[in-house]
């Protein structure tokens, strides 16, 4: 996508890597309105960002989507880029019995949410001359850790779905584009400068300058390897994978 003179709305501005790409993005001349639950962060991050704005969304609840739609569109008609970023992440064991609440939370959130606020867009966005829908994925879509089953199986469905909507709006000039992030040290799990993790500073910047390729898939080159596995000798790597991470787990922070 082009990386400047852009409207673009943000799931999940508030923290972490939407509010990286959203401060990034707002310094190269786009007009970024962020969104999420946390209504004393939007305030903060809008104050140091002058000329940026936020609106508030729960992307759990179809209401709240259809409401921010109506707000964005209303207050800022030139909106053409949606950045589906708002994900959690809890553990899970798929060797026992998953808890419901939790299965459908991170469902809910990851690829419901992507869905229903690109459908509460995509007829805005066609409207635009240029227009492009963004899914923060992640390299689990390629290649899942067992601590967080379903979390991964959504970023897998959520590919998918990109896949499927980038064929279905070929002929239109709406652009489908993929980040698909490693481990980056936010809030997700645990800030905590593990050293499996990637500074969020170095995460920005290299995909700031990905971002700006018709690439639909942008990702930084250290998860190449991973993201080139699937098929149909993936279980070798998905094993050793997870044997690492097993041997050196992951602090959840609990
Ligand atoms: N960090 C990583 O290692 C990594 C790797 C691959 C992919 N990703 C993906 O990157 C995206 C951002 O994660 P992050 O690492 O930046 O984590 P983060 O700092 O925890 O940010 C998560 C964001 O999602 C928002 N969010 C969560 N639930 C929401 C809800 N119900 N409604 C609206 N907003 C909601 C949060 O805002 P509020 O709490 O204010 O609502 C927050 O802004 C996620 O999709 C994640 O899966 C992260």
């Amino acid at each position: 996508m082009k990386l400047t003179g852009n409207t673009i709305f943000i799931t999940g501005g508030t923290s972490g890597i939407g509010r990286g790409l959203a401060e990034a993005l707002h310094k190269l001349g786009n007009q970024i309105i962020i969104s999420g639950r946390r209504r004393a962060l939007l305030d903060e991050v809008i104050s140091l960002n002058p000329g940026m704005a936020a609106i508030e969304l729960d992307i759990n609840s179809p209401a709240s989507i259809a409401q921010a739609a109506e707000t964005l569109i209303r207050d800022y008609p030139a909106t053409n880029v949606l950045l589906n970023n708002a994900g959690i992440m809890p553990f899970d064991d798929a060797s026992t019995t998953i808890d419901d609440a939790s299965a459908v939370a991170v469902i809910t959130t990851n690829l419901l949410g992507s869905i229903r606020m690109t459908s509460a867009l995509i007829e805005h966005l066609k409207t635009k001359e240029e227009a492009t829908v963004l899914y923060t994925t992640s390299v689990l879509a390629f290649v899942p850790i067992s601590t967080n089953a379903v979390y991964s199986a959504t970023k897998a469905a959520l590919h998918s779905f990109a896949l499927s909507q980038r064929f279905q709006l070929r002929h239109t000039n709406v652009r489908v584009q993929e980040i698909a992030p490693p481990w980056v040290d936010t809030d997700l799990i645990h800030k905590g400068g593990d050293p499996r993790a990637m500074p969020l500073d170095t995460f920005i910047e290299q995909t700031i300058s990905a971002l700006g390729s018709d690439d639909p898939e942008v990702f930084v080159e250290a998860i190449r390897p991973l993201r080139d596995n699937p098929g149909v000798n993936e279980h070798g790597l998905v094993n050793a994978f997870n044997q690492s991470i097993a041997d050196n787990p992951i602090p959840t922070g609990n």
